[in-house]
């Protein structure tokens, strides 16, 4: 059975034909990034607007890559939300009217539930990596959730605690804007901080509550600010490192111990990580050390599997397909989390 997954509830604009749920075709991103970085930030009118220029030429690249045609295409899977609203509504009525003229069933998918299932996702040739078992712990890090589900198989799953404020990615981004390094800040701040020193700012660590699963970002990136605010002469580069690695630090501190806390709160032995937070050197490395004291075992995609992509769609569409789920032409675009 061969899906067309296809993601936009960003900007990014991601197709994917995947086989069988799992093997993955042909995958294609087509990134914003050169648009939305001189304002430091996705800008959704203008993210709508590259999402309708792309998605019919992105949508053949991928047909292309997979050696099929559209005819071959069995089912379409299309993110739902959330997301921002102009952005989801390119995918979904391109979804609708393909499913409509070709004859074939869409559904619709929860972006953020998909993020970690993309760790079943195989590619050819590619190398034996393990799965996780049902159900496991799950943490969704990126530019729009910072989320901790129970996954409980492939169409269900429980929201053990979420950000009140902004996404962990978001903040990673308005540090590296307001450090003046450019967007998308993460990857930057990243590389900055390895050669930063990690203790030379002890800023905040928002854990909210001994045990508790939600998050807070909002607070830290202030506190950024409120530091940059106070120097009285530019930043040397060596203090940028040092800030960033500072950051980085508290949001891994953070994020590495409530995923400790979900895991003893819920006795569950496998824990998966996605979402672009999840390429985060440093956060991969202390998620190790982690896992390995706690006698865990741990599951990170691939980067390129971390971050949007039209194949974690896909595979996601499978099975709720396989359950029998349908999208129909009245179908909405669902921007928050709550209302999926
Ligand atoms: O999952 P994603 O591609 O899109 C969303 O759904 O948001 O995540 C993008 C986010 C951005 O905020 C970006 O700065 C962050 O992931 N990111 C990183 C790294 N690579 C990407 N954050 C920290 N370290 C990285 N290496
Ligand atoms: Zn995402």
């Amino acid at each position: 059975m061969l899906i067309l997954g296809i993601e936009s509830s960003c900007d990014d604009t991601g197709v994917s034909v995947v086989e069988d749920g799992f093997l993955i075709r042909s995958s294609v991103v087509s990134s914003q990034d050169f648009i939305h970085s001189r304002y430091g930030g996705v800008v959704p009118e203008l993210a709508s607007r590259r999402h309708i220029e792309v998605i019919i030429p992105i949508v053949e690249e991928a047909l292309r890559g997979a050696g099929v045609i559209l005819d071959d295409i069995d089912a379409i899977g299309v993110t739902q939300g959330p997301g921002l609203v102009g952005s989801i509504l390119v995918g979904l009525s391109f979804a609708k009217a393909v499913s409509y003229v070709k004859g074939i069933p869409f559904v619709g998918v929860n972006h953020v539930v998909s993020h970690p299932l993309a760790v079943f996702l195989k590619e050819k040739g590619g190398d034996n990596r393990g799965v996780p078992d049902f159900p496991f712990v799950a943490l969704v890090v990126s530019g729009g959730h910072t989320v901790l589900l129970l996954v409980e198989d492939y169409t269900r799953h429980r929201t053990l605690g979420q950000t009140r404020d902004d996404a962990c990615g978001e903040a990673f981004d308005k540090v590296a804007k307001l450090l003046g390094l450019g967007y998308p800040g993460g990857a930057i701040i990243d590389r900055l901080a390895r050669e930063g020193d990690p203790e030379y700012i002890e800023f905040t660590r928002p854990y909210i509550s001994h045990g508790s699963l939600e998050f807070s970002f909002s607070g830290l990136k202030t506190a950024v600010l409120n530091y940059v605010r106070k120097q009285d002469r530019p930043l040397t580069e060596e203090t940028v490192r040092n800030i960033s690695a500072s950051f980085q630090e508290a949001c891994v501190d953070v994020l590495v111990k409530k995923c400790e806390w979900a895991i003893e709160g819920t006795g569950l032995g496998d824990l998966v990580v996605s979402g672009g937070v999840s390429c985060n050197s440093r956060l991969r490395r202390r998620l190790g050390e982690m896992a390995e004291k706690k006698g865990i075992n741990l599951f990170i995609p691939p980067p390129h599997l971390c971050t949007d992509n039209g194949a974690m769609i896909a595979l996601s569409a499978y099975h709720l397909l396989r359950e029998g789920k349908r999208g129909d032409l009245t179908m909405n675009a669902i921007p928050t989390w709550e209302d999926l």
